[in-house]
């Protein structure tokens, strides 16, 4: 393979150009061409890239016989479709999060992918992300005990998605942070939401995740806040973290705190809490782009033949929680039994 890789991205919106100036930035990939149905987003990127070709037909850059891969960063709805022609074509393939519409769309492609020894790789940014990177290092080295609960808060005012609703649109990010944290899945969800202003599309949303005996997760989205919130809390049973990605420098913060209730107890009268309140602790986190990272990420996958991090599976497991969500919220929030295993292939036809 050559030393540079060259990379199309599909869909040049709102989030496509910061993968074009990733690709762009990094030394061993060259941006060739770029693809959008809607002439003024290619005439706004042939300014800012003037040596990037720029198509309105997506069949150029299958047909591309120079092309290495393609990075779909299209509207939900498009993923399959475009990810499936693009690795039928022998295309090393980047869909952005959500992975698709369906689980059954997601494990063709990761079925497709196998077959054909290709990178499969989903937008999960966030897992590149350092506050993220730290907290799993936290968690991993017991620091902060067992994860009682996390509680996760991601709002704002829109931006208002026509084909999915909020929950599918916010919540990837919070489900593959939170099942990088657990390293288990859930085996149950439940959400409940409204549509306020499209009749069938809820913009907010608050889903639970069971994890059975050890942890249970909390996801707040939403489109209709005034304020932009992205904070999460792992609470475990020895110290407590808060993660607030909106602060520029101070991301994450240790409280020492926790409590305690005694483990034998006759009377009310015996029984008193131990609360602990201990020093707070703020870590060092180095200032690096996410995306930077998750962009390199792919190119050293697809030289190294190595399954990256946010694979497809990773992507199919986040659509079918998305999936049991929208059964719940069908059923006015009731209880969803689910059955992932992380990791774990589906079978292949
Ligand atoms: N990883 C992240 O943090 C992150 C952040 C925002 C958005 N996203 C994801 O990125 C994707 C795009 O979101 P967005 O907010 O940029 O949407 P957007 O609507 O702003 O942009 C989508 C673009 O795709 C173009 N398009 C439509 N059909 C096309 C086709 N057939 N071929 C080529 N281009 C086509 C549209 O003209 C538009 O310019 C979504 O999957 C979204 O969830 C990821």
């Amino acid at each position: 393979m050559d030393t540079i890789l060259n990379v199309a991205v599909a869909g040049c919106g709102y989030w496509g150009p910061n993968l074009i100036r990733n690709f762009s930035s990094l030394p061993d990939c060259r941006v060739k061409q770029v693809c959008d149905t809607d002439e003024s987003r290619l005439k706004h990127m042939k300014k800012l890239y003037p040596s990037v070709g720029t198509t309105k037909q997506y069949e150029d850059l299958v047909n591309d016989k120079e092309l290495d891969a393609i990075v779909v960063a299209t509207p939900v709805h498009l993923h399959h479709e475009l990810a499936k022609k693009s690795l039928l074509a022998g295309k090393h393939t980047f869909i952005e999060k959500p992975m698709a519409t369906s689980s059954a769309e997601c494990e063709e492609l990761v079925t497709l992918a196998e077959k054909k020894k290709l990178t499969l790789m989903v937008g999960h940014t966030f897992i590149y992300s350092t506050p993220v990177r730290k907290i799993k290092e936290i968690v991993d080295s017991g620091d902060i005990g067992e994860i009682q609960y996390i509680s996760s808060r991601r709002l704002n005012l829109g931006l208002f998605q026509k084909d999915i609703n909020v929950t599918w649109d916010l919540a990837p990010h919070d489900i593959s942070i939170i099942l990088h944290f657990m390293g288990k899945p859930p085996v149950s969800i439940n959400c409940q939401g409204k549509a306020h202003v499209n009749p069938n599309i809820e913009d907010v949303t608050n889903m639970s995740l069971n994890f059975g005996n050890g942890g249970f997760a909390i996801i707040h989205s939403s489109w209709l806040d005034p304020n932009k919130v992205r904070e999460m809390i792992i609470v475990g049973s020895k110290r407590m973290i808060v993660y607030n990605d909106n602060e520029p420098l101070e991301k994450i913060k240790i409280y020492d705190k926790r409590v305690e209730a005694p483990p034998h107890y006759d009377t009310f009268a015996e029984f008193h809490y131990s609360y602990h309140y201990g020093d707070a602790y703020i870590p060092y986190l180095k200032q690096v782009e996410p995306l930077k990272v998750e962009t390199q990420h792919f190119l050293d996958c697809i030289r190294k033949g190595q399954k990256p991090e946010t694979n497809g599976l990773e992507g199919l497991r986040v659509v079918q929680i998305l999936e049991a969500s929208s059964r719940s919220l069908k059923n006015n929030g009731a209880m969803v039994e689910i059955d992932l295993e992380l990791g774990k292939k589906p079978v292949v036809a």
